[in-house]
């Protein structure tokens, strides 16, 4: 697999599936690997909200797989990989994850990344939150994954839906430790760094 960055990306069916969409983009961009899962319920959500059809965002990956897709590589922890991103991220998915259910080829690759020690990180979309997804979250968040809820902030002056999900995109590069000027940073009041 030589240096290059070798990530799963799983879309499943919460709204907001443009910020999965935006994140291949970015990926592609960077000249990362990239291993696509979109779940059945995502592809659904994909048809109902996405500024681009099914085949388009599966082109945006690498490699795309199904969610029943068990015996791909991916279901094994000997596949190597630098990091997972479930964005958006449904309550279903997470709850899944969070019980280790492994009811499908996410769910399963999110299992293996978390026993391997590497990078979760899931960007649930849901509002308000019942206790049992906000238990599914702290479940998760201590078995080592990074909860980012799809919650942008306003400081950087968004001016479209663009900017929200560039904002989005950029807080999950961050946290992957990949570069990226996608949203500005705030400086501080009188801008001394
Ligand atoms: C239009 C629409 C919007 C939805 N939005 C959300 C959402 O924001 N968050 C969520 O957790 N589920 C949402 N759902 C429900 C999920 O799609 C559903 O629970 C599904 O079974 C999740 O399957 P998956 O986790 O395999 O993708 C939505 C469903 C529809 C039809």
């Amino acid at each position: 697999m030589g240096t290059r960055k070798r990530m799963i990306v799983a879309i499943t069916g919460a709204s907001g599936v443009n910020y999965g969409i935006k994140f291949l983009e970015v990926l592609k961009n960077l000249g990362l690997e990239t291993h696509l899962i979109l779940s059945n319920a995502g592809k659904k959500i994909i048809s109902i909200e996405g500024r681009l059809s099914v085949s388009e965002v599966e082109k945006l990956a690498s490699y795309t797989y199904h969610e029943d897709d068990i015996g791909s590589a991916l279901a094994s922890g000997s596949f190597i990989v630098d990091s997972m991103v479930v964005v958006p991220c449904s309550m279903g998915t997470l709850s899944a994850i969070a019980h280790d259910f492994e009811n499908n080829l996410i769910t399963r690759a999110a299992g293996c990344v978390l026993k391997q020690g590497k990078k979760l990180v899931l960007v649930p979309r849901e509002t308000p939150l019942s206790i049992i997804q906000l238990e599914n979250m702290v479940k998760v968040a201590k078995s080592g994954a990074i909860i980012l809820p799809a919650m942008p902030a306003f400081y950087p002056q968004p001016k479209t839906i663009k900017d929200l999900e560039d904002f989005i995109c950029g807080k999950i590069l961050d946290l992957l430790g990949i570069d990226h000027q996608l949203y500005k940073r705030w400086e501080g009041e009188n801008k001394k760094i």
